[in-house]
């Protein structure tokens, strides 16, 4: 292997070696510039995220940096995925506080993300009608279908705790993001 870097870390009188590969298929750093916009911020990332699932096939593993890497990113309250299993949605990799593990088809924002197979921009999730709170702190959501063969197989969700967070800047990105997903 090449570039392989070796740090010594002392642990309760044993050693741990952490070892860190730069080959693109390795955990790497987030570099997201701080004095940047918001679309400067997704054009830095998107780079990032497709040279982490670049190569890796497993689905769930994907959706767990992708998560983990928007969480970092932006500082979202909550970011993560749900999975379509028959009539419900099924809980996926997050970050964030615990969450509702299973949403019916037509329920809640993510429900009704799905029926209508579009993303959808909640300002306010208090005037969204059956808006469910898996947290009371959530003022306002983004959720972005994944459609694969014309049907919806899982959703972005992500929650701000502040009103109206989301623009069409997010959703663009966040569809082009998603995009990467491969099912
Ligand atoms: N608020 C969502 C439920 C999922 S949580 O926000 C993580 C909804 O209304 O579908």
């Amino acid at each position: 292997m090449n570039n392989i870097r070796i740090n010594r870390a002392a642990f309760t009188g044993s050693a741990i070696f952490h070892i860190h590969s730069f080959d693109h298929h390795v955990a790497e750093d987030l570099h997201i510039p701080a004095d940047s916009t918001l679309k400067e911020k997704y054009e830095a990332l998107i780079p990032q995220l497709e040279s982490l699932i670049n190569g890796e096939p497993d689905l769930i593993a994907n959706m767990a940096n992708m998560a983990a890497a928007l969480k970092e990113a932006f500082g979202f309250f909550w970011v993560g995925f749900y999975r379509v299993e028959g009539e419900q949605l099924v809980l996926g990799p997050f970050q964030g506080p615990v969450a509702c593990t299973r949403i019916s088809y037509g329920k809640g924002v993510c429900g009704t993300a799905w029926k209508e197979k579009r993303t959808l921009l909640v300002p306010d999730v208090d005037q969204f009608p059956g808006h469910i709170a898996c947290s009371s702190l959530s003022r306002s959501e983004i959720v972005i279908p994944l459609i694969s063969a014309g049907e919806v197989s899982a959703l972005l969700d992500i929650d701000s705790d502040q009103l109206d967070t989301f623009s069409a800047v997010d959703a663009f990105y966040l569809e082009k993001i998603t995009s990467l997903l491969k099912f």
